[in-house]
């Protein structure tokens, strides 16, 4: 019998995306054509926002982000419990991070930040949509009338219509994620201010208007080259047709493990969670038996995964003067302990997801 090898997260490519692909191959434009203009209005059109600009992946997107909404020794509120590129875009613009405890479903736990909105001044507030599950809007908003703050949503989990609380929002289009542009990223925004400035980052900081020469531009900011390229876009619309079937998969997968995995799950089934994750819990003793579990599944075929390690533990970190302990954040804490990744991506079968229900049922007894 040929053994399976699941990962916890994987693309879904078919033969229109590789048509696309080379279609875009053989065209004028590999780079700076029509398809990155298509790619942003069909994305701004799902995505319910009014500018959607495409940037080479979403830390990039994060970056530029962070410059249009910072200046330095701006405190920004952020959860641990994300990628380290959320809190690094807020050191790549000279802003200071503040970590704020989770709440027991793995998102920023908006009663904590209003206590420090209560104590400090505060830039903004950078919530991460956990998993694919969006943070509490109304709160949001009102937390943001209340206290003046700017708000980003890291939506590199969460891909859906949406209602207009946050300033920006940003994609990632890496293979794991909802969509893929092999590397790929987005910023969406309602702001028109924005959405012009954030062309010019994303191009060198460069101008250019009809009233100058033909081989002028001049660099008006200090911008980078962080362009998405034809090709990727032309995959991006393809990917994005099937974005729909998806999600359907997704939550197809997701049912299935609430039926019939007896597992703590990270919340129960909710039907506007994009699942880009499925996380489970399980009272592990310690972190040494958590890897064991892990390696026992890993000779099995099966690459769990754990998001993520608390981002003000790491070593670049602890070395600004960042202090990470179970006291200050005791739910993430908990949370780094107990909980791991299941596969889940659309291509993932109902034989080979019963074979990861049976061996973790096997190895967690
Ligand atoms: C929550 C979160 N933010 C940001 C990123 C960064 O995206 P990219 O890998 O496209 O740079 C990721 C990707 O792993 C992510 O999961």
């Amino acid at each position: 019998m040929k053994k399976f090898s699941i990962p916890y997260g994987k693309q879904s490519i078919d033969e229109n995306d590789i048509n696309s692909v080379i279609e875009a191959l053989q065209s004028d434009y590999l780079t700076t054509g029509p398809k990155v203009k298509e790619f942003e209005e069909a994305l701004a059109k799902k995505l319910n926002f009014k500018y959607v600009v495409t940037v080479s992946n979403g830390t990039a997107a994060l970056h530029l982000a962070s410059l249009i909404l910072l200046k330095k020794d701006d405190l920004v509120i952020t959860t641990p419990n994300s990628f380290l590129s959320t809190s690094n875009s807020i050191l790549y613009a000279n802003a200071k991070p503040v970590f704020v405890d989770i709440e027991k479903n793995g998102l920023i736990d908006l009663n904590l930040v209003e206590d420090k909105l209560k104590k400090e001044k505060i830039k903004a507030l950078y919530s991460v949509s956990f998993s694919g599950l969006q943070v509490d809007e109304t709160k949001v908003k009102y937390l943001k009338e209340k206290y003046n703050i700017k708000i980003l949503f890291d939506n590199a989990h969460f891909i859906g219509k949406d209602n207009g609380v946050c300033d920006i929002a940003t994609y990632s289009f890496h293979p794991v994620k909802h969509i893929t542009t092999f590397e790929g990223g987005a910023i969406a925004t309602n702001n028109k201010e924005f959405y012009e400035k954030l062309l010019i980052l994303r191009n060198h900081g460069m101008y250019k208007d009809e009233k100058m020469y033909p081989w002028e531009y001049q660099m008006i900011e200090l911008g980078f080259n962080y362009r998405l390229p034809d090709v990727a876009c032309a995959m991006g619309l393809s990917q994005l047709k099937k974005l729909d079937y998806f999600q359907k998969r997704r939550h197809e997968i997701a049912k299935r493990y609430h039926e019939k995995l007896n597992l703590e799950p990270l919340y129960e089934y909710n039907e506007n969670s994009s699942y880009h994750l499925f996380v489970v819990r399980y009272p592990f003793k310690n972190l040494d038996e958590k890897a064991e579990f892990f390696n026992n599944l890993r000779k099995e075929g099966i690459f769990l995964q754990y998001h993520y390690i608390p981002i003000p533990s790491q070593p670049y970190y602890k070395k600004l003067g960042y202090t990470y302990s179970k006291k200050e954040c005791p739910v993430m804490d908990k949370y780094y302990l107990e909980s791991f990744s299941l596969p889940i991506y659309p291509s993932l079968s109902e034989k080979e997801q019963d074979f990861v229900i049976e061996k973790i049922k096997e190895y967690l007894k």
